[in-house]
């Protein structure tokens, strides 16, 4: 791969780059569509990282279906699919991490400290490999982007970082490769978690800019659908994910829920009526 990315150097093209860990949808198709307009050679990578996956996470049965991304890559103009294999990007003697200070230390970094420090460890080893001009992060994690945007300003990665809007099912479910683990009943539950950020917004619309009330409302959409929990909802700063208690800028609305024992999370970025 390196002697791929060396040879698109020296002939002067331009490589945009999507890492995604597969079983493809349309969100993965659009971060590809949007890298393939911003350069002459796209790679992604398909790795399924076993460094951001804690011991009790779903490293082995997260879903994956070579054959059929293989295709969608082909149909959506991809030039190289780069598939290491876990042994080759981590061999025996392997011991450095790469790990940032502040912000994994909010939203998903709470309940799986492990994830951030693997993704910006992945993340840096395929910067190294596919040498990328761009590469193209998805809005939908929106903290593992910023985390991205901040670790390349903090070691001078000089690879521009793009992000594209979450993709999302008619009904407004956010596509990730985890609802394929939800049962058709189950799927009605997770939209659970579309609807109480819509409502977050009806809510700002009207006048409401306490975090807590916000918060509260949220809340009560989620858990009145059987089998849902909460793992985290967040008002923050959509830079730092510092807590925003009274919202007069733009502020980012996290959700984590468990519907079942499947984890999904969802954003939105809510704005007050005088910024828009
Ligand atoms: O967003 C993902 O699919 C993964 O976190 C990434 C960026 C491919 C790193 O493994």
């Amino acid at each position: 791969m390196q002697e791929y990315a060396d040879c698109f150097r020296v002939r002067g093209k331009k490589i945009a780059f999507v890492p995604t860990m597969g079983f493809f949808h349309e969100g993965h198709l659009s971060l590809m569509r949007k890298a393939r307009d911003l350069a002459d050679e796209l790679v992604i990578s398909i790795f399924v990282n076993p460094l951001q996956f804690a011991p009790t996470e779903d490293l082995s049965s997260y879903p994956r279906d070579t054959k059929s991304d293989l295709a969608f890559a082909e149909q959506t103009g991809v030039d190289i699919v780069f598939m290491p294999e876990a042994d080759s990007l981590y061999p025996g003697a392997f011991q450095t991490r790469v790990s940032l200070d502040q912000l994994p230390r909010h939203l998903c970094g709470i309940n799986r400290p492990q994830l951030f420090n693997g993704v910006t460890t992945v993340v840096s080893k395929l910067f190294n490999i596919v040498k990328p001009h761009v590469a193209v992060f998805g809005e939908k994690d929106f903290q593992q982007l910023l985390i991205i945007r901040q670790m390349v300003n903090d070691l001078n990665i000089d690879v521009k970082i793009e992000s594209a809007p979450t993709a999302r099912d008619p009904d407004g479910l956010a596509m990730s490769s985890r609802n394929s683990y939800l049962t058709a009943d189950q799927r009605e539950n997770a939209l659970a978690v579309y609807r109480s950020l819509q409502n977050a917004k009806d809510l700002l619309e009207k006048g409401v800019r306490d975090s807590t009330v916000i918060i509260d409302e949220a809340k009560k959409i989620i858990l009145s659908y059987p089998g849902n929990t909460v793992d985290y909802i967040e008002i923050c700063d959509v830079e730092t994910l510092d807590d925003v208690n009274m919202i007069d800028k733009p502020v980012l609305m996290a959700v984590a829920a468990f519907v079942g024992k499947v984890r999904l999370i969802d954003n939105m970025v809510l704005v007050p009526d005088k910024q828009k």
